[in-house]
C-alpha cells in the first residue's frame, strides 16, 4: 500500500513538473494554456524520439495534431461547405445560403502551421471560416496548399498564389456571385506570411485585374534574416511556438541540410554579401520604444558569415515579405495586423506595421498584450481559449466594417 502510494506520488509529481511552466502574470486561463503546451511539448519529444530511432520524419509526428483535429466538410442551413479544387490546389469552400440581390463579399483564408503542418480541414480553421462566411454573408475559400518537407519553398507560396489568381478571374467571381471590389485575404502565422506575400506579388501581376480590398495578418512570420529580434530573445520558450520549433519549420521549408538548422539557431545564416537587407528589419528603427526595452541594438551586418549565400530563398520576398523595397509597399491594401506580446514573431508583425504606415498604407494594428502565439487555433473543444475567440470576433467585426 505504502509502496503504491509512493509510486503514485512520484508519478504525479513528475507529471505536475512536466506540465507546470511559469507563465507571464497577465496570461488568461494559465492552466489551460499549460496543458496545451504540455501536449505540444510531448508531441515535439515524440517527434524527436521517432526521428532519432529512424522510424519516421519529425514533421509526420507533429502533423498528427492536424489529423487529430480533422473535421469533414459539413453544411448547415446557413452555409454550404465543400472540399473541392481550384486549379490543382485543394480548397475548402464556404458558400452562404442566404439569397440577396447584391453581390457577395469574399475572403481567401490561408492556415498556419510553419509551412509544415496544418490544414483548412482542422476544426478551428473550419469554424473560423464558417463564422466569417455566416456573419459577412461572404464566400470563403480556405486553401490547402502543399506542405514541407515534402514540398519545399516556393510550393506553398505558389499554391496559395494560384488559388488567389484562379479565384480572382472574372468568370469565377461571376459564378460565385462575388463583388470583385470586395475581396480580401487573411492568414495566421505561416498563413499570414503567405497572405502577405501573395498580396505583394499580385500587385505586379498584369494578368490579374481584381485586387484585394484588404489583407488581414494574424501574428505573421515575415522575415528570416534576423532571428534575434527582441521578441525572439524574450519569448524563445513561450508556449505553442518555441524558437527551436520555429527554426525547425523554417529550415524544413527551405532545405533538408541539417547544417542550415544550426546556422539559424546561432543567427549565422546570412552571408555578408546581403548586409544591405538588414535595413528592412532594423528593429532599432522600426520598433516603438516599449518593445525595445532591455535590448541593445547591435548591427547584424558587422557579422561576417559565409553560410547564407547557399540559400538565396531566404532573401526572396515570397519567403520573407519584409525584404521588399518601400516603394513596392505603397500600393498595398488596407491591412489588419494582430501581434501578440509573448510570441517570437511579434516583432515581425510590428516592423511590418511601421513600414506599411511609413509607406502610406492604412493599417489597423491590434496588439494583444496578454497572448501567446497561435491562439486562433484554439476556438473549440475542451481547450478552447477565450482570448482566441475574442480575437476571432474582433477580426470578423473589423472585416464586416472594412471589406
Ligand atoms: C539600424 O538603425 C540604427 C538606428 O537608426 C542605425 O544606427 C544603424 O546603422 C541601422 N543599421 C542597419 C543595418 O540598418
Amino acid at each position: 500500500m505504502g509502496g503504491k502510494f509512493f509510486y503514485l506520488l512520484v508519478a504525479s509529481t513528475l507529471i505536475a513538473y512536466y506540465i507546470y511552466r511559469p507563465l507571464p502574470e497577465n496570461v488568461e486561463e494559465p492552466w489551460k494554456l499549460m496543458l496545451l503546451d504540455a501536449g505540444f511539448r510531448s508531441l515535439i519529444h515524440a517527434a524527436t524520439i521517432v526521428e532519432k530511432l529512424g522510424l519516421g520524419h519529425y514533421m509526420d509526428v507533429i502533423n498528427l495534431y492536424t489529423i487529430a483535429t480533422y473535421t469533414p466538410p459539413t453544411s448547415d442551413e446557413k452555409v454550404i461547405v465543400t472540399d473541392t479544387k481550384f486549379g490543382h490546389v485543394p480548397v475548402r469552400l464556404y458558400i452562404p445560403t442566404k439569397q440577396s440581390d447584391v453581390l457577395k463579399r469574399a475572403m481567401i483564408f490561408i492556415h498556419g502551421g510553419g509551412w509544415c503542418i496544418g490544414s483548412a480541414t482542422m476544426k478551428s480553421y473550419d469554424l473560423l471560416s464558417r463564422w466569417t462566411s455566416e456573419r459577412l454573408n461572404a464566400v470563403v475559400v480556405s486553401v490547402d496548399y502543399r506542405l514541407a518537407p515534402k514540398y519545399r519553398f516556393p510550393v506553398a507560396f505558389e499554391d496559395a498564389y494560384s488559388v488567389a489568381k484562379y479565384f480572382l478571374q472574372s468568370s469565377i467571381l461571376e459564378k460565385y456571385n462575388v463583388d470583385a471590389s470586395r475581396i480580401g485575404i487573411a492568414g495566421d502565422s505561416a498563413g499570414g506570411n503567405l497572405a502577405a506575400a501573395v498580396t505583394q506579388q499580385l500587385l505586379d501581376d498584369p494578368e490579374v485585374k481584381a485586387k484585394f480590398k484588404i489583407q488581414a495578418l494574424f501574428y505573421p512570420g515575415l522575415q528570416t534574416i534576423d532571428l534575434e529580434l527582441p521578441s525572439y530573445q524574450d519569448n524563445k520558450n513561450m508556449p505553442i511556438l518555441p524558437k527551436t520549433l520555429l527554426i525547425r519549420f523554417l529550415s524544413e521549408y527551405i532545405t533538408s541540410d541539417e547544417s542550415f538548422f544550426n546556422a539559424l539557431e546561432t543567427n549565422q545564416h546570412v552571408h555578408a554579401e546581403f548586409n544591405h537587407l538588414f535595413k528592412f528589419v532594423n528593429w532599432s528603427n522600426w520598433l516603438p520604444e516599449r518593445f525595445k526595452k532591455g535590448h541593445v541594438y547591435t548591427d547584424p551586418s558587422h557579422r561576417n558569415f559565409k553560410i547564407g549565400h547557399k540559400y538565396p530563398d531566404l532573401l526572396d520576398p515570397r519567403m520573407a515579405p519584409l525584404l521588399i523595397e518601400d516603394i513596392k509597399l505603397r500600393g498595398l491594401p488596407l491591412t489588419y495586423v494582430i501581434t501578440c506580446q509573448y510570441d517570437v514573431l511579434r516583432d515581425d508583425g510590428i516592423i511590418y506595421v511601421s513600414r506599411l504606415r511609413k509607406a502610406g498604407v492604412q493599417v489597423t494594428h491590434e496588439h494583444v498584450d496578454n497572448a501567446v502565439h497561435g491562439v486562433i487555433t484554439f476556438l473549440t473543444g475542451p481547450f478552447a481559449l477565450n482570448i482566441g475567440q475574442r480575437m476571432a470576433n474582433n477580426y470578423i467585426e473589423w472585416l464586416n466594417k472594412n471589406l
